[in-house]
């Protein structure tokens, strides 16, 4: 995976080498109205869901909900998403998780972080299938976000896959400023390609 550059893409092309997967990166720095634009996000499915930080005791809700959606993800290596045991379903002090909750109690959106020193960089996002498309996937992310600034965090990543429309909207109503963009190539035949950092979103 490299940085989306037309003149590298031409050598790499040249050389043999196919784009298979375009991948992005984005930022948001909390200023302004941030909050009032994410505590909307959340207030547009407070009807629908109840949306509340992960506990261990969630658990199980987590990996089911895992198990449904783990071939949704979009793209190739750079925004893959590996199935979670139980240790990583788990919520720690610096992989912490927010979830929305149907009326009945069942978990159908979930938003995941990893909580480091300088920003907090999303892990993953998912939401059931059925429930797609009602705002659930920003208002997870927006949760999240609302909490940690509360804690004092100011700066957030997420990143994912240029095939992912849904994704992209998302986290641009969130308010993510799109500032890298990746290209994932590999051989033709089955050499694979050069690969860089991991994102998802
Ligand atoms: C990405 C995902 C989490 C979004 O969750 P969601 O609840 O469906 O998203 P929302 O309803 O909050 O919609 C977010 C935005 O995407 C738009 N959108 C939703 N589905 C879309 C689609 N299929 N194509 C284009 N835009 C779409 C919405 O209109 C909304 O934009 P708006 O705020 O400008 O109206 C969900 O599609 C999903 O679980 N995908 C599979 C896993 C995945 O790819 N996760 C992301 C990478 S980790």
């Amino acid at each position: 995976m490299v940085r989306a550059d037309p003149a590298v893409r031409v050598e790499l092309e040249a050389a043999g080498w196919a784009v298979i997967a375009g991948s992005w990166g984005a930022g948001l720095a909390i200023g302004g109205d941030s909050e009032g634009r994410l505590a909307a996000l959340m207030r547009r499915v407070e009807r629908l869901v109840t949306v509340r930080e992960l506990r261990s005791s969630d658990v199980a809700a987590i990996l089911d909900l895992d198990a449904v959606t783990a071939g949704d993800y979009p793209g190739d290596v750079a925004t893959a998403h590996d199935r979670l045991n139980s240790a990583q379903a788990t919520p720690t002090i610096v992989h912490r998780g927010w979830g929305a909750f149907r009326p009945e109690g069942q978990l159908v959106g979930m938003t995941y972080v990893d909580v480091g020193e300088k920003a907090v960089e999303t892990d993953f996002t998912v939401v059931q299938q059925e429930m797609r498309g009602r705002g659930l996937g920003t208002a997870v992310k927006a949760a999240s976000v609302l909490a940690l600034v509360e804690e004092g965090y100011v700066w957030f990543r997420t990143g994912g896959s240029l095939d992912n429309p849904a994704s992209i909207a998302a986290n641009r109503a969130l308010g993510y400023v799109l500032d890298e963009e990746w290209l994932t190539f590999a051989r033709t035949g089955s050499t694979p390609g050069p690969r860089g950092p991991r994102r998802a979103a």
